[in-house]
């Protein structure tokens, strides 16, 4: 059986649809002081049987996370059989490592609690560092990969010119440059630098543009207040090195107008997928949900 809040009946109808899964809702409640309740109404549909739980933990992610917490206890509770969670983008997995002393693993400390109710698979989206989600979870996870069918999206979206693939930093260059390999396209990708006194972070370099070309697609697993984006925007544009810049990523999370500076500064589109919700959605993730629950539940 399918559950999720009520906030995402959209999507679990959909997913119930493609799956063949009946589906119910958790409601949800906020008391004057801000603190969370979630009910689940037909909980005596639960006892002894398989629960896959979707549950979008953006926007407002801390208080997502206190309702998955309380909606996980309550199918426990009420003792399902084991739990698919799924969550399109988790919240959290950035922090996957304690980068000064005496901080905490945010994404450790979330998979921690998850590991007290009987999860046995973790469905999620290009999350930020995989080796970490799979190193700190106790059950299995599926981390499905948009990027591709995303820029191939775009492509068919975007006027039918030279077009070069770009990544904003190195760390996705192996998943980006086999793309662009497979898709016959030219690649680049930016060199970041952060300066050790004042921390500012510059691109200082985009290795592969050995030429000006008509068209950019700039792809990303998240734009989240854009910094990245906009500086190896600025990069091109300020080196005149295209013509017209196109940037795309599974997770818009477009924190404070992101999208508006992007465009202020000479973005010709924004595209993702609807991990969240947002206004530049040309991919949708349930067909995604509902192949990879298939393949669980058979
Ligand atoms: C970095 O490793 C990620 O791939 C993204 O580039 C980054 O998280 C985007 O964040 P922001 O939009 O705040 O620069």
């Amino acid at each position: 059986m399918l559950i999720g809040l009520e906030s995402s009946v959209k999507s679990l109808s959909e997913i119930s649809n493609l799956c063949n899964l009946d589906f119910t809702t958790f409601k949800e409640r906020v008391f004057p002081n801000n603190e969370v309740l979630v009910r689940l109404e037909k909980y005596d549909l639960i006892e002894n049987r398989n629960v896959v739980l979707y549950f979008p933990l953006y926007p407002n992610p801390n208080v997502k996370l206190v309702m998955l917490f309380e909606a996980l206890s309550v199918l426990n509770d009420y003792k399902c059989k084991n739990i698919i969670l799924v969550t399109p983008y988790l919240s959290y997995s950035r922090q996957d490592k304690r980068f000064m002393d005496g901080e905490a693993i945010s994404l450790k400390v979330i998979l921690d609690i998850m590991g007290r109710w009987p999860i046995t698979h973790l469905i999620t989206f290009n999350v930020h560092n995989y080796n970490a989600l799979s190193k700190y979870s106790s059950f299995k996870v599926i981390d499905i990969d948009l990027t591709k069918d995303l820029v191939k999206k775009i492509l068919g979206k975007i006027e039918d010119r030279e077009t070069i693939l770009i990544s904003p930093d190195i760390g996705r260059v192996p998943l980006v440059s086999k793309l662009a390999n497979e898709l016959n396209l030219p690649f680049g990708y930016g060199i970041k630098e952060r300066d050790r006194v004042s921390g500012k972070v510059t691109i200082k370099d985009v290795v592969g543009l050995e030429k000006r070309y008509e068209q950019a697609v700039i792809i990303d697993d998240e734009i989240s207040t854009g910094g990245t984006m906009k500086l190896i925007v600025k990069y091109l544009k300020d080196n005149e090195y295209v013509e017209r810049i196109y940037v795309g990523a599974t997770h818009l999370l477009l924190v404070n107008d992101a999208d508006k500076s992007l465009f202020k500064l000479g973005v010709h589109a924004i595209f993702g997928s609807n991990t969240i919700e947002n206004k530049y959605i040309i991919l949708k993730i349930e067909p995604y949900v509902a192949n990879i629950i298939k393949n669980i539940l058979t």
